[in-house]
């Protein structure tokens, strides 16, 4: 049995990783322009070092990022070149409202995405869009303290509204809060928080998520008002957590750290907060700040998919201290020995995409889409700029072989795939060029030097030889066994 035909194979990208203009028509700093190069980067990403402007003597990567701003139709003609069906991107909040509690929008940066979704249509690319991928206007965090504060939830549904309604017709899949539980990880990055002196950061982090929640309700109802054809999403930074050992207290941790980011999906797919969830909050003496209304809200409009980004499995235990850590995407995880890891030390694990499809589909029993997927990688151009990234090739071929698998043989419901970072752009949790993701290569380095031009890669070649297959070229030589 092979994918549906209308399998939705593309790529993902971010605007704050890519476009660059940031100060360009109209559009005002974000939490994520200012993110510096470095390494105070994790502690301004953690809400632990403010830095709310550019500072001197930091470089920040988002400022040009590889300035998609002005490459765009370039960009847009590769993917179509390559055979996408799907173009997975978000926009960026302050280039609509720049300053986040506008009255009414820009129409320079409504403009902007207008201009993209109409490029993208005429090669047939459904946009797929992410409202808010760690991106808030700054002037929201300086004056309300970002997603702590629950006016957000009006400034993030006008928000939503205005885009949903301007691109009615245009746009039909939406995904409200990119990685939703990284808040948890990255406060600043996720919700624009910085801790003050003695706070309850996890009273705060949970309350902020509260927002998040309520207001990506209000954005699917909102969505299915605008246009019934509208498509709405969650997202969850995923991959499963395994114990270390066969112990049950590892085991006991291992379904505590999944449920770290379950909590979220579970309330956006089953519209009601878990039990787990509420125990932790008494438990712990959280007191999250609810509206009687937001019950409603979240039981009345629960979202019609749900999807993640996949780069690896973590591995855990009740007594971490006793392992090699590994590092892996914003998570701690212990070092699995069963696998080999990427240059960055993420732990390779196709299998681990198969098995996290199962989870999801059984718990949440709606379409599953991985809208991120890739492995990042030094790249070394030839004379000519090409690179032969054939390490790229065999990690994705294998991790398309594992959703192929869990598709086919375990009959999971999955609408599409895009690999992340479809172009190369600027690694979120290190700000580096070097780590590079993308079928094209650019020409810039970590200090932001080069000349920007954009070349295929080997791997470019072989995921158009994929999508025109749906998938067939891949099936691989190494039999699948049925779980
Ligand atoms: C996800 C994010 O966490 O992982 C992306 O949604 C990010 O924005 C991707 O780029 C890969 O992580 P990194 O740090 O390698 O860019």
């Amino acid at each position: 049995m092979a994918l549906d035909k209308n399998f939705l194979w593309g790529g993902a990208t971010a605007a704050n990783q890519t476009e660059g203009g940031v100060l360009e028509g109209g559009r005002q700093l974000a939490n994520i322009d200012v993110l510096p190069y470095g390494e105070d980067r994790k502690k301004v990403a953690a809400g632990e070092l403010e830095m709310l402007d550019w500072k001197e003597g930091y470089y920040y990567p988002a400022k040009e990022a590889i300035d998609m701003y002005h490459h765009y139709m370039e960009d847009i003609r590769l993917f179509a070149e390559m055979g996408f069906k799907v173009y997975r991107m978000s926009l960026s909040w302050s280039r609509i409202f720049p300053n986040g509690d506008d009255e009414t929008p820009n129409e320079a940066g409504l403009k902007f995405y207008e201009d993209i979704f109409n490029e993208l249509k005429k090669y047939g690319i459904e946009p797929l869009v992410t409202i808010t991928h760690f991106d808030i206007p700054i002037h929201l965090i300086k004056e309300y303290g970002g997603w702590r504060s629950r006016k957000m939830i009006d400034f993030y549904t006008r928000y939503a509204e205005t885009v949903i309604t301007r691109y009615k017709g245009l746009v039909h899949y939406w995904l409200t809060i990119n990685e939703i539980n990284i808040l948890l990880h990255q406060p600043f990055v996720g919700g624009g928080i910085v801790f003050k002196e003695g706070e309850n950061k996890e009273a705060i982090k949970y309350q902020a998520a509260h927002h998040q929640l309520v207001a990506s309700a209000l954005t699917t109802k909102i969505a299915h008002e605008v246009d019934p054809e509208n498509k709405v999403g969650c997202m969850l930074a995923g991959g499963s957590h395994y114990p270390y050992t066969c112990r049950p207290e590892d085991y006991q941790e291992a379904i505590k750290r999944d449920r770290e980011g379950y909590f979220f999906i579970d309330v956006q797919a089953r519209g009601n907060y878990p039990n787990y969830a509420l125990k932790k909050f008494e438990r712990e003496g959280l007191s999250i700040q609810m509206a009687p209304e937001d019950k409603e809200i979240l039981a009345a409009s629960p979202v019609d998919f749900v999807t993640f980004s996949y780069y690896c499995s973590r591995t855990v235990s009740a007594h971490p201290e006793d392992y090699e850590q590994a590092t892996g995407n914003l998570f701690a995880s212990i070092k699995n020995e069963h696998l080999p890891s990427t240059e960055w030390g993420w732990q390779i694990d196709p299998l681990g995409l198969r098995n996290s499809l199962n989870q999801l589909y059984d718990r949440y029993q709606k379409p599953l889409f991985i809208v991120e997927n890739g492995l990042g990688a030094v790249d070394v151009p030839d004379e000519n700029g090409y690179v032969e990234d054939d390490y790229r090739i065999d990690y994705l071929e294998k991790h398309v072989q594992a959703f192929m698998d869990a598709v086919e043989i375990d009959g999971v419901e999955l609408l599409g795939y895009t690999t992340w970072g479809c172009i190369d752009l600027i690694a979120a949790s290190t700000g580096q060029m070097s780590k590079r993701y993308g079928f094209v290569y650019v020409d810039r380095d970590d200090q932001g030097n080069g000349t920007l031009r954009r070349t295929k890669k080997k791997s470019f070649d072989w995921y158009k030889q994929v999508i025109a297959t749906n998938g067939e070229a891949v099936r691989n030589q190494i039999p699948s066994a049925v779980l």
